[in-house]
């Protein structure tokens, strides 16, 4: 039976960094994964060139029960305090778009950095093998790790959330907690697809094309890309809005989102001999402007429509309500929303209230970021208040 001053469970971005700014404290550190290798989950990221923060990092672009949770580690470990870490190992990045930076190579320079963190700091790093019987007795945690035994005074649990179950991940950080008696939020998947049936179906026809649009699901709008595919409905507008997206609630997606209101009457005047499907062809893809207008069924020229039904089939492009069926489920989900509840945990330290010396930190917790490279700074910020007081 070993002894350490810290057991991180989970090498996963938020593990990572957890042991390593533990480490570079003087703290004996066990990190562990059950995968044959570290930080999987960051080498297929962002395409396989990691968007490994966002610039525009702010508490309002995380879901969590507890809006004001994520403040603390956010504000403690910054996008730019990673991107400094990102330049120490020399690594080249750019920002792609909307704040998101990713790596100029490949994601295999950040688990790298991490790595060599890690190393640097003498993280005792051990993958491969199954972990089990955790327990926490006369003020001391143990944990079996294939058929050896460790102990240490602070755990960590690091093990994510269950999206892309093929890659490894589980719903282990959920069984722990509810073990040592935290409450977890339904999880759910997030930042996934959405599948579509009923008299949506037509609509998967146009597999493969893409539109700038605004996706709203209740109070909440994004205006980015939506892609048909032989599912339903994907692309970054859809994947974010689907982090809000109940079960049973409508989509509603405007297709027009750049256009100034009257626009259809405004083509009347300039094109009368035009259709609506040419007209429509003019702000999207052609296949979509015409499945959308032979739905809108304003056959012949716009001349010959009257003003109230153009007015009204500009409203209902601008509102086209969708009522997916579900999403691609976790299989195909990049992060889930919920998890371990926020209300038993410090937001300073990511310490448990109710269990001294247990932490829970990255997607485990419920905080679920914007796409974008919300969820790797919150998986390092959250890393790192947990590795700066075990
Ligand atoms: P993470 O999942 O990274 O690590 C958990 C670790 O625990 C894994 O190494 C796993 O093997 C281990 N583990 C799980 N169960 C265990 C058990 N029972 N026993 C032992 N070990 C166990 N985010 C972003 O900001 N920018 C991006 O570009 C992308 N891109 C992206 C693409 C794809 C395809 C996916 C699926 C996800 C993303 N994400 C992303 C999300 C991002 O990957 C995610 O938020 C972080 O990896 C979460 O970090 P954690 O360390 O919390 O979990």
């Amino acid at each position: 039976m070993t002894t350490y001053d810290a057991i991180v469970l989970g090498a996963g971005a938020a593990g990572l960094m957890c042991a390593a700014i533990a480490g570079q404290r003087g703290r004996r550190v066990l990190l562990l994964d059950h995968a044959d290798q570290v930080g999987k989950k960051i080498l297929i990221s962002g395409g396989g060139r990691c968007n490994f923060t966002n610039i525009h990092t702010a508490p309002d672009r995380f879901l969590s029960a507890n809006p004001h949770f994520a403040k603390s580690a956010l504000a403690r470990y910054t996008p730019a305090d990673f991107i400094a870490l990102v330049e120490r190992h020399g690594i080249a990045y750019h920002e792609k778009t909307l704040g998101q930076l990713f790596c100029d190579g490949s994601a295999k320079q950040i688990v790298a950095m991490l790595i060599e963190e890690c190393a640097k700091a003498g993280v005792d790093v051990r993958t491969g093998q199954p972990v089990s019987d955790v327990t926490h007795a006369d003020g001391k945690f143990a944990v079996r790790f294939g058929d050896q035994y460790f102990t240490a005074a602070s755990l960590v649990i690091a093990t994510g959330g269950p999206s892309i179950p093929k890659m490894g991940a589980t719903g282990f950080a959920y069984d722990l907690a509810r073990h040592f008696g935290l409450k977890v939020v339904e999880p759910r998947p997030a930042l996934v697809p959405l599948t579509l049936g009923g008299d949506d179906v037509l609509f998967r026809e146009l597999s493969g094309i893409a539109a700038p649009v605004e996706a709203r699901a209740g109070k909440t709008a994004f205006r980015e890309a939506a892609l048909f595919t032989h599912k339903g409905l994907s692309g970054p507008a859809i994947l974010q809005i689907s982090s809000y997206w109940r079960h049973g609630e409508s989509v509603t997606i405007d297709f027009l989102p750049d256009a100034p209101s009257g626009w259809l009457l405004d083509a009347k005047r300039a094109r009368p001999r035009s259709t609506l499907r040419t007209a429509l062809g003019a702000a999207l893809p052609d296949r979509l402007a015409e499945t959308l207008a032979e739905r809108l069924a304003l056959p012949g020229e716009l001349a010959a429509q009257t003003d109230r039904k153009l007015v009204e089939a500009e409203a209902h492009l601008k509102r086209w309500t969708f009522h997916p069926n579900g999403t691609e489920g976790f299989a195909k989900a990049e992060v889930t929303v919920g998890g371990i509840s926020t209300a038993n945990l410090s937001s300073q330290t990511m310490m448990a209230k109710s269990v001294p010396n247990l932490y829970a930190v990255g997607e485990a917790v419920d905080v679920t970021g914007w796409l974008g490279g919300y969820n790797f700074q919150w998986a390092w910020a959250s890393g790192h208040a947990a590795g700066q007081v075990i």
